[in-house]
């Protein structure tokens, strides 16, 4: 039998690869490492005496309707408020363009349901986020990577690829990106590049996919408008938001706003994939939107991601050797910074050392579709302690320095 089940399995699944990522996680878990590699927010951040209350309150108090199967859709009460938190970002979204979801993967996991047919050519940043690629992957999605620099996505490279696709009848289903601070990058779209792609979106008729869970995590600079927003209901643009890196990310709860019709799809999707969304963590988010307290842990979570932030940049301004080809990104929000290494170096080799040097990041292989990221790596700010973080970089940087004549 054991020798049959390659034959078994679905096409969809043979496609599929292992996260190289979450494989040299597994590495880097032994004691000493000081890691920058996960994704994780840190565990400081959670309300966990507040949680405990509130699920003990919701399911005396509302635990008939906490324990039970919820609609499809999302909890109303739950739904409403967030379209209460999402007026404060100028975007009024009624209760049948949001779905509430099993946090953000699954959201990506129905666009990649409901749009993506086997082969199809879907347009993704090189770098793009992980778990976005290995969820398209899971619908053989062609992908074709546009360069990022400082202002997020190229959106010139975008009209030429999309010009010449065009050409060739092969337009993609959608674009997908993470404006605000992108995994791994940690660049922000600029609002220019912001109104460039909507408009090459509608010229042409083509979907956006914003995935923005970092969005409320700003830590300089000025808030910029969403794509969801400039579209101003046109539904050009599928929007993917999150409780993961603002609340926690164990309650498994995000929303998904789309035009009417996406909407229809999606649910229909959803209800394939589990049913509902868990209605204990929608009753524990409600009562905690409903007491007011999302905003002040928003806060607090900025306050203490902006000092990490600030002590990292620091610490690689201080330990990082000067050469024209180290350079990083400076984000001004989110849990992540890239640093780019000379050409010389490969960095998943590069990654062994840092390993024996008990310091340890993702190599930026991962999150190219083609090849690249061989001399660039993200660096997550969020998980270790401010001292963690000066000594990491202070590692890192003498491994590097090591390789520099090679
Ligand atoms: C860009 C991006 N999208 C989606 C996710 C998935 O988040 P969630 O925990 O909401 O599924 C992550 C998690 O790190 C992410 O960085």
């Amino acid at each position: 039998m054991l020798s049959r089940l390659e034959l078994l399995f679905s096409i969809n699944v043979t496609g599929m690869k292992k996260s190289v990522i979450r494989e040299l996680l597994k590495l880097t878990q032994k004691p000493d490492i000081i890691s920058f590699a996960g994704g994780l927010p840190s565990p400081e951040t959670f309300p966990i005496d507040q949680v405990a209350d509130l699920a003990r309150e919701v399911i005396r108090e509302d635990g008939t309707w906490a324990l039970q199967y919820g609609p499809t859709e999302g909890d109303p009460r739950l739904k409403e408020a967030i379209a209460g938190f999402m007026a404060t970002e100028n975007i009024r979204v009624k209760p049948e363009n949001l779905l509430i979801v099993s946090a953000a993967q699954q959201g990506l996991d129905l666009v990649g349901k409901v749009f993506v047919n086997r082969h199809n050519p879907v347009i993704i940043g090189r770098p793009s986020y992980v778990g976005a690629i290995g969820a398209f992957r899971s619908y053989a999605a062609n992908f074709i990577g546009v360069d990022l620099d400082d202002e997020g996505i190229r959106t010139d490279e975008l009209r030429m690829l999309l010009k010449q696709m065009r050409l060739e009848g092969n337009l993609p289903k959608f674009i997908y990106t993470v404006p605000d601070f992108q995994n791994p990058a940690g660049v922000t779209l600029s609002l220019k590049r912001r109104q460039e792609l909507l408009a090459l979106a509608r010229e042409y008729q083509i979907l956006i996919v914003e995935d923005t869970p970092y969005r409320q995590l700003r830590y300089v600079g000025r808030h910029l408008p969403t794509l969801y927003e400039l579209d101003e209901g046109e539904g050009i643009v599928i929007s993917i938001h999150t409780f993961s890196k603002i609340l926690f990310p164990g309650m498994r709860l995000g929303w998904v706003m789309a035009s009417t019709p996406i909407m229809e799809k999606f649910i229909i999707a959803k209800q394939s994939m589990d049913l509902c969304t868990s209605a204990l963590s929608q009753a524990i988010a409600y009562e905690y939107f409903k007491r007011g307290w999302l905003e002040t842990h928003i806060q607090e979570n900025i306050a203490l991601y902006r000092k990490k932030r600030s002590v990292m940049l620091e610490a690689l301004e201080k330990y990082m050797p000067g050469h024209p080809e180290i350079s990083w990104t400076k984000p001004e929000g989110g849990l992540f910074l890239w640093v780019t290494i000379p050409e010389n170096i490969d960095v998943d080799r590069l990654f062994y050392q840092a390993l024996e040097a008990n310091v340890a990041y993702v190599s930026g292989t991962g999150f190219y579709t083609d090849g690249g990221g061989k001399h660039a790596m993200r660096l997550n700010f969020s998980y270790p302690s401010e001292s963690q973080i000066v000594t990491g970089i202070q590692r890192l940087a003498e491994v590097i320095s090591g390789n520099l004549d090679i």
